[in-house]
């Protein structure tokens, strides 16, 4: 096992302040791509653009960097169960962690508002799953209470050891670039993973690795914005159910990260996330779910504003693989359900409906 990435804690030992007693539970997170978009460079009209494709990951999403360290601590505190309230992710990151460390976990989604992947992930890891008749705030406020009043521990990214987790992406960045990126932007929901890039470059700027922070741009969608509104949204809509959170929880951090990095909240649309969405796959070769194309999007609307900072180096991570939610992907533009066309078992049938001639 010599040559294999062995998961962020082990790569991140001595950054996630982990000592030889502490458990790890890992499934092998991290290590994810940064791959080259020159497609996307072009079009926003920048010098160089890179996906983080946390896809990558052992559950398809991000959520797997922060649920190694949330899942190990609470084994090391001795939890027999952990608590999630999930837009679909978490909720099949925590299922899959606590398998692996022998515990039992319990699931609050919002009800019918969760991707059929994610959904079929939780249940395939055996998580207690429940859904609940209200949104993600709600979810959240009830698993914040179980927390407090019940044995199981919560593992969303209100959990510090969460946010832990997550800021190795940055490190991972840095580590491949050898330099900060001018702009990094990304999704922005309950604002964990902001705030946890954040932190990352923070600790990359007094390790004396970078100099400066990339602007850390957070991307909503547009009928679930709150960063834009300035306040919390009562009733939060977009296709983008991943990114469907009205009262994000990492507030201050998130205003915290804009500011210090001179960054910026973005929104698009659900019709702008489903452009970038189809973009990102046919042009880039990368299949995302809708709303881990909000960056790339937000990116965009501002070029098209004529306000995007003149910026060489830019990073875009994209949040979650496209099969957690391939339906998109079923759909033209139009939102007409794609057929492909049923054919005769022999070789002219095919040519001819390829429009082939014989060479
Ligand atoms: N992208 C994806 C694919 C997500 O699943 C989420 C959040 C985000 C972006 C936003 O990240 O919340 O840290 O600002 N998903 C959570 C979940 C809420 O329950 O899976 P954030």
């Amino acid at each position: 096992m010599a040559n294999q990435w062995r998961g962020v804690i082990r790569e991140y030992y001595d950054r996630l302040n982990w000592s030889d007693s502490d458990p790890v539970v890992t499934l092998g997170e991290g290590g994810t791509p940064l791959i080259d978009a020159p497609a996307l460079a072009t079009l926003l009209d920048v010098g160089e653009v890179y996906l983080k494709f946390e896809g990558m990951n052992p559950t398809g999403s991000f959520k797997d960097r922060g649920m190694t360290t949330a899942v190990s601590r609470a084994l090391g505190r001795g939890a027999k169960a952990v608590v999630a309230a999930s837009t679909g992710n978490t909720s099949a990151a925590a299922a899959a962690y606590a398998t692996k460390a022998g515990m039992q976990s319990v699931v609050l989604v919002p009800s019918g508002k969760i991707a059929y992947g994610k959904l079929s992930q939780a249940i395939a890891h055996k998580a207690q799953i429940l859904q609940v008749k209200g949104n993600f705030d709600d979810c959240l406020r009830i698993a914040r209470e179980l927390d407090e009043k019940y044995p199981v521990f919560l593992v969303n990214s209100v959990n510090p050891d969460r946010l832990q987790g997550q800021k190795t992406a940055s490190f991972e960045i840095v580590d491949v670039l050898g330099k900060q990126p001018d702009l990094h932007a990304m999704p922005l929901g309950n604002a964990g993973n902001i705030s946890a890039y954040h932190l990352g470059y923070t600790e990359e700027i007094k390790e004396g690795r970078i100099s400066k922070f990339p602007k850390l741009w957070g991307v909503q969608a547009e009928g679930a914005a709150p960063f834009i509104k300035g306040a919390p949204v009562q009733k939060p809509e977009t296709i983008a159910t991943a990114i469907r959170i009205g009262n994000p929880a990492s507030w201050d951090l998130a205003q915290q990260a804009k500011k210090e990095t001179e960054g910026n909240f973005a929104f698009a649309s659900d019709k702008e996330l489903l452009w970038m969405h189809r973009f990102l796959s046919q042009e880039c070769g990368v299949f995302v779910e809708p709303s881990s194309a909000a960056g790339a999007a937000g990116l965009l609307k501002h070029k098209k504003l004529g306000d995007l900072p003149k910026v060489d180096t830019v990073v875009i991570t994209v949040t979650g693989h496209g099969l957690k939610d391939p339906d998109w992907a079923l759909k033209d533009e139009k939102g007409r359900k794609i057929r492909p066309k049923r054919v005769n078992a022999n070789a002219a049938s095919v040519a001819s409906s390829l429009g082939l001639e014989k060479s």
